[in-house]
């Protein structure tokens, strides 16, 4: 007899996660999505691996992340739900041995299928699994109010939004030395956005899609909200001193590399 998966670590950190995300206010409706790479062996004593599942194609297959288990949350369902009904709200798959579909474990009730945005979710793991030696775990979206308020005003490039955020509060070159990568417009849940996201966290560890939200990951999920937090709290500072009047000043460049050698981090290149 399987346990009760609503008291799994890994599905109380979750349900807490997605909550604060929905009390940041970075999630209205169905807005944004979660993914967390799970192991089989903190999955195996909740659900039947074995039982007759829902077995659904991916867009294409992704061998790096054979034999990989994720907790996802649903398409088009409310991050203020989850906390009610996780089973409806949320759900795990495991992708097959050759990467080319995934296989419903638990969850997705009635019908219900992981994210639209389950492209860029994928495709980040991988990239970001290899950048981190198979480290990172999480990826997290949200709609983000101040960064997509900022991609109305400033140039749409990752070295302006990444010095910008620097600038704005000391400790972002601390907590985000590899930048903030920044995408065209593009249309979401679609495979070309998810694969234009995974190529800029071959580098960073957040990407902005511009008049849309932000993707962050991390090796927990406190990292990757705590990333989207920082990123997010440094955009409101700018927001507010542009309706101030703008910026007089900033942190100069000598104190940002003077805080990058003191911390240890190397900035991302090009930037300063
Ligand atoms: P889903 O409801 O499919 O997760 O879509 C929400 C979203 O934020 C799309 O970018
Ligand atoms: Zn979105």
């Amino acid at each position: 007899m399987a346990k009760n998966i609503l008291e799994a670590t890994f599905m109380k950190d979750f349900i807490k996660v997605t909550h604060d995300m929905w009390h940041k206010g970075w999630h209205e409706r169905n807005g944004g999505n979660v993914s967390y790479r799970l192991t089989t062996e903190e999955v195996d004593k909740y659900v039947d691996t074995n039982s007759g599942s829902r077995s659904v194609e991916l867009f294409r297959a992704i061998p790096e992340l054979s034999c990989e288990v994720f907790l996802v949350t649903s398409a088009g369902k409310y991050f203020r739900n989850i906390i009610l009904d996780p089973e409806e709200n949320l759900g795990i798959i495991e992708i097959d041995e050759m990467g080319k579909s995934y296989r419903i474990w638990w969850g997705f009730l009635d019908n219900g299928l992981p994210t639209s945005e389950l492209p860029a979710h994928l495709l980040s793991h991988a990239s970001r699994m290899k950048a981190t030696d198979g480290q990172c775990r999480v990826v997290l979206h949200s709609h983000t109010t101040n960064l997509i308020a900022l991609s109305n005003v400033l140039k749409l490039d990752t070295a302006t939004f990444t010095r910008t955020l620097w600038q704005m509060h000391t400790e972002c070159i601390v907590v985000f030395p590899d930048g903030i990568g920044v995408l065209p417009w593009m249309m979401p849940g679609s495979d070309e956005i998810g694969e234009a996201t995974a190529e800029l966290m071959k580098t960073h560890s957040l990407v902005l899609w511009p008049f849309h939200g932000l993707f962050s990951t991390g090796v927990t999920l406190d990292e990757a909200f705590g990333l989207i937090d920082t990123a997010e709290s440094a955009a409101e500072i700018m927001v507010k001193s542009l309706a101030m009047g703008g910026a007089k000043q900033t942190i100069t460049k000598s104190q940002l590399l003077a805080l990058a050698t003191t911390f240890g981090v190397t900035p991302l290149d090009g930037i300063l």
